[in-house]
């Protein structure tokens, strides 16, 4: 097992002696796919996540010209040293994120590859920005040096589903802006951010990035409570995020940057291209196991071609190969979060209860760690798979007469990220698309959903979403327009 003894704060890796929480991997060695001990990281108290705060507010406060007030130019040489000593970590931390959280070594690289040109977009985009902010204008006798500033401490927690790119797409404008930043990961894919620690000590002053290990419900607390938090930034599940804020004294002068649950449907009308739907439909409900809050999470497919839709969707996903991440051509893999095969299987109980039926010959199939994608159908308003976000291989199917239903029904949904819809007819699909994305924020023609490329704006409406991640919205989302004024008297 690997023992990540050291963590950051004020800019200082340290040692520690006390009490390891355990990070099991999802794989094994061996071909049973078994849960291992990977490792541990220290599992850091009340005191040490008081230590950071105090840390990332000196920082802020008194760091006198060290990094809120310090020069553009300056800000990005500290980005661009830290993203070049971040590059040459690449295969310590792709094998870390394969064993951590199962994701496949195709992926990996992508992801790994995907959050170096964030970074690189953004010091380009964060450029960009100063140029047009930095305003000199006069009005009426009044002159203002207008410009863009940090909003003080930031507190981030990242997703265990792309611990790399969705905590980068955080912090990192958050940083470039000025902020000071206390980060603490997600229990499965934390040590994947060992190889990059002293990365960040020798780019960023002390005190600048802080880095907690351990439970979120004992090192979060005491930060949000001491009211010092300006920005809470998070990657996750609304009850925590909710239960955050509410934590906050003030929480209604804090800066909020939530990406939160989705249920995105796809959508299959009569004259789709069904093979395109399909390959479509398999890779976004199926990428990385679905454990993707931009997963399609729920299939509406028209009654006139619902027959020959179905086999076709349940042959593709019966041939997807499960394996260990690192094999070729492996698509589905073991799932990080020990309580997952047990909670689809109620979700597959009670569908299958209220009428449903497991579409695939392998749907359903179970190992320690790992359920086959089971293709739901038909699925009904009443059933839970319907009304609960799976993030996990699990297809719920509906079918549907009239677009207006569904129609009907996004707009009855608490949630409101994006949509796919596969048809051909112009007529037909322009003013759906115009109604669709003003309900939601995306709408992906004769295509899977996704977040990428990351120079798009994401957000979601309803509880999808508080903010817009972007390369270029992400450096709004942790900045304040701010001025400076004089007069001729
Ligand atoms: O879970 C959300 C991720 O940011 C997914 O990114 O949809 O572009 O693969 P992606």
């Amino acid at each position: 097992p690997f023992r990540q003894d050291t963590y950051l704060i004020d800019g200082e890796l340290r040692e520690w002696k006390g009490e390891f929480t355990n990070i099991y991997s999802t794989i094994s060695s061996t071909e049973k796919y078994e849960r291992t001990l990977l490792g541990s990281v220290p599992s850091l108290g009340k005191a040490d996540a008081l230590e950071a705060l105090h840390s990332a507010t000196e920082a802020y406060n008194k760091g006198k010209g060290l990094w809120p007030t310090m020069k553009v130019k300056d800000r990005i040489s500290a980005m661009l040293k830290f993203v070049k000593q971040m590059e040459k970590q690449r295969d310590e931390v792709v094998k870390l994120m394969m064993w951590e959280i199962g994701k496949n070594l195709d992926d990996s690289h992508k992801e790994f590859d995907r959050t170096v040109e964030y970074i690189y977009d953004t010091i380009n985009a964060y450029k960009e920005l100063d140029n047009e902010s930095s305003k000199f204008v006069q009005r009426d006798g009044v002159y203002a040096l207008i410009r863009r500033g940090p909003l003080g401490v930031v507190l981030c927690l990242g997703p265990y589903n792309y611990p790399l790119n969705e905590t980068f797409a955080l912090i990192i404008p958050a940083l470039i802006m000025g902020n000071t930043v206390i980060f603490k990961p997600a229990k499965h894919g934390v040590l994947l951010f060992t190889p990059l620690l002293e990365a960040f000590q020798n780019s960023f002053p002390r005190g600048v990035i802080n880095i907690l290990y351990g439970r979120g419900r004992t090192v979060a607390p005491p930060i949000m409570e001491s009211g010092k938090v300006d920005v809470l930034a998070l990657i996750g599940n609304s009850k925590t995020a909710i239960a955050l804020q509410d934590q906050h004294p003030k929480k209604n002068r804090l800066r909020l940057v939530f990406g939160l649950e989705a249920k995105n449907p796809g959508v299959i009308l009569p004259d789709a291209n069904l093979d395109l739907a399909v390959n479509e439909c398999v890779k976004g409900a199926l990428s990385f196991n679905g454990q993707r809050c931009t997963a399609l999470k729920i299939l509406y497919v028209h009654a006139k071609i619902k027959d020959e839709f179905l086999k076709r969707f349940a042959e593709k996903v019966d041939a997807l190969k499960f394996g260990n991440p690192w094999d070729e051509k492996v698509a589905l893999t073991p799932l990080p979060e020990v309580d997952k095969p047990a909670f689809l299987q109620e979700l597959i109980d009670d569908a299958l209860a209220k009428g449903a039926t497991i579409q695939n010959k392998k749907g359903g199939q179970r190992t320690d760690n790992f359920i086959f994608p089971a293709v739901l159908y038909p699925v009904t308003k009443e059933m839970r798979v319907y009304n609960e976000e799976q993030f996990g291989p699990l297809i719920p199917v509906k079918p549907f007469s009239n677009i207006n239903e569904i129609i009907d029904e996004i707009s009855d949904s608490k949630y409101g990220q994006q949509i796919s819809l596969f048809g051909e007819d112009p007529h037909e699909l322009s003013p759906l698309i115009d109604m669709l994305v003003n309900m939601l924020c995306r709408v992906n023609l004769n295509s899977l959903c996704q977040r990428g490329p990351d120079v798009f704006p994401f957000t979601g409406r309803k509880d999808s979403a508080v903010g817009t991640l972007s390369v270029h919205d992400a450096l709004r989302s942790f900045s304040i327009r701010t001025f400076v004024s004089f007069q001729n008297n």
